[in-house]
């Protein structure tokens, strides 16, 4: 058996962690606007992704999925949660560069994400990752993301 690895990791996700993505996003978003266990599932095994996970001592702390479209430099990055337990410790500041290495290799010019206008935590992420704000979208989310249905459309250009 391998050994545990005694420093917080990030690596590509395995079906194996699936359970913990869906009880971390459970616990990062409860009530109806969380991804469904068949939505993760799907994002993990079938869609053109990439699902990176942070572990420490074997405890999947966070996790980051990217979708990629086929013929296109533009990926977006469809969330990013780390556990309400572990956060402001620089997790998913290193889950961002990790996927942005992952971006290169595939040779994605520009990334593109959504995010609720009320999400401080997600905002202050990004801006200090070098995203800009681009759109404004109006009743963007079915349902109330931290208090809002609108979100701002954010950019960076990574060629
Ligand atoms: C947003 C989230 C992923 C940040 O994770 P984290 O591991 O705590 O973030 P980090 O420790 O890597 O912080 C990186 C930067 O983000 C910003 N940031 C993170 N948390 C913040 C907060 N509560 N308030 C303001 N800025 C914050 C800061 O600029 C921070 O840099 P600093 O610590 O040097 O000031 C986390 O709060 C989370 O999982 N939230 C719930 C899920 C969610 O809303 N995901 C976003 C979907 S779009």
């Amino acid at each position: 058996m391998p050994a545990t690895p005694q420093t917080p990791t990030v690596r590509h996700a395995t079906p194996d962690d699936l359970p913990s993505i869906i009880a971390l996003e459970n616990k990062c978003f409860p009530g109806p606007i969380a991804y469904t266990p068949r939505q993760l599932c799907y994002l993990l095994t079938t869609a053109n992704s990439a699902v990176l996970v942070e572990t420490l001592h074997n405890r999947l702390r966070g996790f980051i999925i990217i979708l990629y479209r086929r013929g296109s430099t533009t990926a977006g990055i469809e969330t990013i949660d780390v556990d309400p337990d572990a956060q402001r410790n620089g997790i998913a500041r290193r889950l961002l560069t990790a996927a942005e290495d992952d971006m290169h290799a595939h040779h994605i010019a520009r990334v593109r994400l959504e995010v609720s206008t009320q999400n401080t935590p997600a905002i202050g992420l990004y801006q200090h990752a070098g995203y800009n704000t681009t759109e404004f979208l109006h009743n963007y989310y079915t349902y109330k993301h931290h208090g809002s249905r609108d979100a701002f459309r954010m950019t960076k250009d990574l060629s």
